[in-house]
């Protein structure tokens, strides 16, 4: 297998077949998840609760960001492994300045990501510019937004009515725009996440509690494993539960999305 590579994820694209995601945290998860097939892996501030027991993702450090990608890296490399790692920039390491930004991509870059992640539109445009310019692949995160949770007062659906889908859509072209070739769309109507996979040619969403119109779907892997502290999001399909091993839960998950069985838009509520 040739490594994935952003010309590779157009090309899925362009052929209509579902890019897959997952998040992993350590070497031998991230190796099992290359070899289960899954394209993408994020290496996501998700962390803070799944590994550290935080709260939410808002005590994360690029410390911290910097050694599960290091991880991450070493396990793949360690199989020869060929997914295209994305590497989240944590809360407040790249909302003082775009140099601050570029700096703290840097460091995940050297961690050996591929692309980094950050939250928010509007004024992240200019930052997703800055860093595209310099050869940072970014992949934008819309909608539920969770480094923003005490400002959106709780997880809760994003771009729902008229007022919000037109900011969230303008956010959207204007991260394309900039040069995002990735876009998470978390906790959104399926049919404005629908509606957006249209609008960005250049831009790849990967949809989470968004609907299965995206160019691509993301889980947290404790989720679809169904190992969690807490109680799985509605959108959460614990691919475990049939699987005999971990390998082929992610398999399931893998097969599910690329057949249209994953997401099911019957199960969102929100739709
Ligand atoms: O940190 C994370 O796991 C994420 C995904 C849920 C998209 O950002
Ligand atoms: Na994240």
């Amino acid at each position: 297998r040739r490594p994935i590579s952003l010309p590779r994820l157009a090309q899925m694209r362009e052929a209509g077949e579902k890019i897959t995601m997952l998040t992993a945290y350590d070497a031998t998860f991230a190796a099992v998840a290359d070899a289960a097939g899954v394209e993408c892996i994020l290496v996501g501030d998700s962390l803070g609760m799944v590994c550290q027991g935080l709260p939410s993702t808002v005590g994360v450090s690029l410390d911290t960001m910097a050694y599960h990608t290091e991880s991450v890296v070493r396990g793949l490399h360690r199989v020869q492994g060929t997914a295209w790692v994305v590497a989240d920039l944590p809360f407040g390491s790249y909302h003082e300045s775009r140099e601050q930004a570029l700096k703290s991509a840097c460091r995940l870059m050297q961690a050996g990501a591929h692309m980094v992640k950050l939250e928010g539109g509007g004024w992240t445009a200019p930052t997703v510019h800055f860093l595209v310019e310099r050869g940072v692949p970014v992949c934008a995160h819309l909608g539920l937004t969770p480094q923003t949770v005490h400002a959106l007062g709780g997880y809760r659906v994003q771009g729902k009515g008229d007022q919000a889908a037109q900011t969230l859509r303008r956010h959207a072209l204007e991260l394309q725009d900039a040069g995002a070739a990735m876009l998470v769309l978390e906790m959104v109507p399926a049919p404005l996440a629908r509606d957006l996979t249209q609008a960005l040619p250049h831009c790849h969403t990967i949809g989470i509690g968004a609907g299965s119109g995206t160019a691509g779907q993301v889980l947290v892997m404790h989720d679809m494993l169904g190992v969690n502290l807490g109680k799985n999001p509605k959108f959460v399909r614990d691919f475990m539960q049939d699987a005999g091993s971990v390998k082929g839960a992610m398999e399931a998950y893998v097969q599910a999305v690329k057949q249209g069985r994953f997401p099911d838009d019957q199960l969102h509520a929100w739709n």
